[in-house]
C-alpha cells in the first residue's frame, strides 16, 4: 500500500467506480477522465444542489446552449487571439510545459508575471520535472481552445469547443431580458463541459481537458448594483487581498466588514463571496480550508476588472476552484460591436426628466425622395434613431435591414434642439461566479475521506454530506436466503419510490465486506435484514461515521429516512 495518503485516495476512487482515467483500455488519455458509477450519482448531486443553491431566489434562470461554438463569437469575447498560454518544450526529453508550472516553487505569485518575467525565471536553471534537463526550447504561446468545423467543404465555417459556458449566456441575453421584463438585476446559470487543450494536464481532476463547469452571469445597472444585506454571514472567512493594493497581507474578517473596509470593492461581489461559501459548506466542503484571493492587476483574465478566486485547500495544496470576475459590461458591449446587435442594451429609467441640448440631423426630404426612391422612409427613420451625430458630412448611414447609404450635406440639416429625456439605454454590467465542479468534487472527496487503524489495517471512510453522498442508504441482506433477499428487495424499492431518494443493495461476500465497501464510497446509512426480520420486522441501522449500530423497526426507519431524521433514532 502506497504510503501517501493522495495515492490511496485516487486508488479507493478508482477501485469503487467514482472517478477514473478515461479511454484506458486504449492506454488513456491525459486530462480526460470518467466519472464511474458512483462519481456519476456524486456529480449528478453536486449539480443539482448548485441548481437549486442559485435559482431558489426567482431571479436567476437555468438556460442551456451548445459547446459547439462559432469563431466570431470567440473573436468578439477576445478568446480568440487572447486565451493562450506560454508553453516550451524540455530539450532532454521532449515533454511540453507551463511555463507558470515550472517556475511555481520560485515565485510566489507566478500568475501575476508578465512573459518576460516568467522567461527570465526559466532560464535561470530551472529544471524539467521529468527528467532534470535544464535545456529549454524558445518559449512559444499556445492556443488552448480546441478548433473544429462546423460543416463541410467550402461551406464549413470554423469553430471552437466553448472554453467557458459564459458565452452563451450573452447570447442568450435578448430572451433573458425579455424573461425577466426588460428589468435587471436578473441571472442566468449553465451547467455543462468546457474544453480546453491544456498543455500538461495533472494532478488528476485538476487540470483536465474537457470539464464540468458550472457558471453564472448576473446582469446589473452598473450605477444601482444590487447591496443585499451581509448581517446574516457573521463568520469571518479568510481573504488574501490583491498584494500590489493597499490592504495587502491575508486576513480573518466578515464579509460585510470587509466590504466596509473597501478589500472587497464592489457590493454585488461581496454578496457572491458569501453564497459561494455557503454552497461550498452545504456540499461539505471543510469551512477552515477555503480562502478568497484578489486577483492581481496583471494577472486579471482579459475581461475582467476585478476578480476573485476562491481557493480550496487539499493534497493539491492551494486550488483555485471558483473565480468571482466583475465582467463589466466588457462581453456584451464586445458583442454589440461586433454582431451590429441592437439588442444587448437595458433601459435605466430616470428618477426626473432630464432636458438636454442635443445635435440632431433634420431629413431633407426633397433630396432624400430622389436620391433613394422607395427607400428614403427607411433612410428618414435611421437619421431620426441616429444616438451620436458623426461630426462630419458625408457619412455611412447604417439602415435597420443592415444596409449603409451615404448621407451628403444637402440631404439632411445638423440643428441644435433641447429635449426631455425620460431615461436612457445603457450596457448591463456582469458580475460572474464561474466554477470548476471537478476541482471541487475533488476537495469533497479529499476533505471526507478519512483513514483510521481496523484490526491493524487501514480503514478508509468517505465522510460525506448526506446532501452529495451518492446512495442516501445501503440496504444488505445478511443473507441471500430464507426470504431476506426479497425483503431487502421490498425495501429498496420502498426507498426508491420516495422523493429524491435512492438506496443501494448489495448481497455479495460478508456482511464486514459490505459494510467496509458503503464507507468507502460514503453512505450514510445501512440497513441489514436478518433472521430477526423475518420473525419482527427490525432490522438493524448502521451509522457509518461512527459504525454504531440500532434495532428498528423497517418502518421506522424508512419514515425518517424520508424525513431526513435517521439520527434521531441513534
Ligand atoms: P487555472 O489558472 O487553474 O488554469 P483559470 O483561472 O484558467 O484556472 P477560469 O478560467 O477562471 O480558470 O475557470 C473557471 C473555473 O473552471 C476555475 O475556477 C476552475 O475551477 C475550473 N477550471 C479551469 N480550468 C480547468 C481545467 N483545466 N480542469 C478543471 N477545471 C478547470
Ligand atoms: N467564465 C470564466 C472563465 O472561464 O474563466
Amino acid at each position: 500500500m502506497s504510503d501517501r495518503r493522495v495515492d490511496r485516495l485516487t486508488s479507493l476512487l478508482r477501485r469503487r467506480g467514482v472517478v477514473l482515467p478515461s479511454f484506458e483500455l486504449y492506454g488513456g488519455v491525459s486530462g480526460l477522465v470518467d466519472y464511474g458509477p458512483v462519481g456519476a450519482r456524486i456529480r449528478r448531486k453536486v449539480m443539482d444542489s448548485w441548481i437549486d443553491h442559485w435559482t431558489s431566489h426567482g431571479d436567476i434562470v437555468e438556460v442551456d446552449s451548445p459547446a459547439i461554438t462559432p469563431e466570431s463569437v470567440l473573436v468578439a469575447s477576445g478568446h480568440v487571439g487572447e486565451f493562450n498560454d506560454l508553453m516550451v518544450e524540455c530539450g532532454g526529453c521532449t515533454g511540453a510545459f507551463r511555463v507558470d508550472h515550472l517556475i511555481e516553487d520560485s515565485h510566489e505569485n507566478k500568475n501575476s508575471l508578465s512573459p518576460e518575467e516568467l522567461v527570465a525565471i526559466l532560464s535561470t536553471g530551472i529544471e524539467c520535472p521529468t527528467c532534470k534537463e535544464s535545456k529549454w526550447s524558445d518559449v512559444r504561446t499556445m492556443d488552448l481552445m480546441f478548433s473544429t468545423q462546423i460543416g463541410a467543404m467550402k461551406g464549413g465555417r470554423k469553430a471552437y469547443m466553448r472554453p467557458e459556458t459564459a458565452q452563451g449566456m450573452f447570447m442568450l441575453y435578448p430572451a433573458l431580458f425579455r424573461h425577466f421584463k426588460q428589468k435587471l438585476p436578473f441571472g442566468a446559470i449553465q451547467t455543462g463541459k468546457g474544453y480546453r487543450n491544456e498543455i500538461s494536464p495533472r494532478q488528476g481532476m485538476i487540470r483536465l481537458r474537457e470539464f464540468n463547469m458550472a457558471e453564472l452571469e448576473y446582469f446589473i445597472d452598473p450605477e444601482d448594483p444590487p447591496c443585499p444585506s451581509l448581517n446574516t454571514w457573521s463568520d469571518s472567512i479568510a481573504l488574501v487581498p490583491d498584494p500590489d493594493g493597499e490592504h495587502s497581507g491575508e486576513c480573518l474578517i466578515t464579509i460585510s466588514e470587509a466590504l466596509s473596509a473597501g478589500i472587497v470593492r464592489h457590493p454585488t461581489v461581496a454578496w457572491f463571496l458569501a453564497r459561494t461559501m455557503d454552497f461550498l459548506i452545504n456540499v461539505g466542503i471543510d469551512s477552515t480550508r477555503i480562502r478568497f484571493r484578489q486577483h492581481a492587476s496583471t494577472e486579471m483574465a482579459h475581461y475582467a476588472d476585478d476578480c476573485w478566486d476562491c481557493e480550496l485547500h487539499g493534497e493539491h495544496g492551494w486550488v483555485e476552484c471558483v473565480g468571482i470576475a466583475n465582467r463589466t459590461c466588457h462581453d456584451l458591449l464586445s458583442h454589440e460591436r461586433h454582431s451590429g446587435s441592437k439588442q444587448l442594451k437595458a433601459w435605466r429609467q430616470f428618477e426626473e426628466p432630464r432636458s438636454e441640448i442635443r445635435d440632431v440631423l433634420v431629413p431633407n426630404g426633397a433630396s432624400l425622395g430622389p436620391a433613394f426612391k422607395g427607400r428614403a422612409g427607411k433612410v428618414i427613420e435611421a437619421l431620426q434613431n441616429l444616438t451620436e451625430i458623426p461630426e462630419k458630412m458625408p457619412f455611412e448611414l447604417t439602415l435597420t435591414d443592415g444596409s449603409s447609404v451615404q448621407i451628403t450635406d444637402e440631404m439632411a440639416t445638423r440643428r441644435s434642439e433641447e429635449v426631455t429625456l425620460h431615461g436612457e439605454w445603457f450596457t448591463p454590467h456582469v458580475i460572474e461566479p464561474a466554477f470548476g465542479i471537478d476541482r471541487i468534487i475533488w476537495h469533497i472527496l479529499d476533505h471526507s475521506y478519512t483513514e483510521t487503524e481496523k484490526e491493524g489495517e487501514k480503514y478508509s471512510i468517505m465522510r460525506l454530506s448526506s446532501n452529495v453522498s451518492p446512495y442516501d442508504v445501503a440496504v444488505l441482506p445478511l443473507f441471500d436466503k430464507d426470504g431476506m433477499g426479497e425483503i431487502a428487495s421490498d425495501i429498496l424499492s420502498r426507498v426508491n419510490s420516495m422523493p429524491g431518494l435512492r438506496g443501494e443493495m448489495d448481497s455479495s461476500k460478508s456482511i464486514g465486506r459490505r459494510y467496509a465497501r458503503v464507507d468507502e464510497i460514503g453512505v450514510p446509512w445501512a440497513i441489514t435484514v436478518d433472521h430477526e426480520t423475518l420473525k419482527d420486522g427490525s432490522v438493524t441501522v448502521r451509522r457509518r461515521d461512527d459504525q454504531k449500530q440500532i434495532r428498528v423497526m423497517v418502518d421506522d426507519v424508512l419514515l425518517n429516512l424520508g424525513t431526513g431524521t435517521v439520527s434521531t433514532l441513534f
